[in-house]
């Protein structure tokens, strides 16, 4: 099993949208962590907060977490929070390429609170959120490789992401030495 790409970031940074987007892109199936939670809970992400608490979204993430192993060849995003704990971005490494889409905080701050029902946005603050923001970020560094998605939009987010994937890729390809004849 491997062979994954698997998307992280903070909420905001266009997970979902960049993600079907490369599936189609690479021709295979998109997964979201949160879509599989909802569909075995049966609830939506805002409902499982509200009636469950945090803390059983996070051990559902976990459970998740061991079902991506099942999965190879696919593009996966991931909700906000679920690589931001110890031992989980490797545990993701193991599955397949992790890709960070990062950004400037206050444009994923924007985003997120624009698009959609945010459970970790309820009750708090900006100041708070970008708290949280960077207590996640040491979580997002430790991916395989970062796009900045400041400024632009899904179509050039792929672009780039497909760019450094390739650029991944192309040591073993040439089989040696990656630095030759480059420049
Ligand atoms: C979360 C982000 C959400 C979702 C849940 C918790 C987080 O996903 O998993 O509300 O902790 O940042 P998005 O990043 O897609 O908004």
């Amino acid at each position: 099993m491997g062979a994954n790409v698997i998307l992280v970031g903070f909420m905001g940074a266009g997970k979902s949208s960049v993600g079907r987007l490369l599936a189609r892109h690479l021709g295979r199936c998109f997964v979201e962590t949160d879509d599989m939670i909802t569909a075995r809970e049966g609830c939506s992400i805002p409902e499982i907060f509200a009636e469950r608490g945090e803390a059983h979204f996070r051990a559902l993430e976990e459970e998740t977490v061991r079902l991506l192993a099942l999965k190879s060849g696919d593009v996966i995003a991931t909700g906000g929070g679920l690589c931001c704990r110890a031992g989980r971005p490797e545990v993701l490494k193991a599955l397949g390429t992790v890709v960070w889409l990062s950004g400037d905080f206050d444009t994923l701050y924007e985003r997120a609170r624009r698009a959609g029902e945010r459970p970790m946005l309820t009750g708090r603050g900006r100041d708070d959120v970008e708290a949280l923001y960077r207590a996640r970020e040491p979580y997002y560094r430790q991916a395989d490789v970062t796009v900045d998605t400041t400024g632009i939009g899904p179509d050039q987010v792929v672009t780039r992401v497909l760019l450094a994937l390739q650029d991944r890729l192309a040591p073993s390809r040439l089989g040696k030495g990656s630095g030759e004849g480059r420049g």
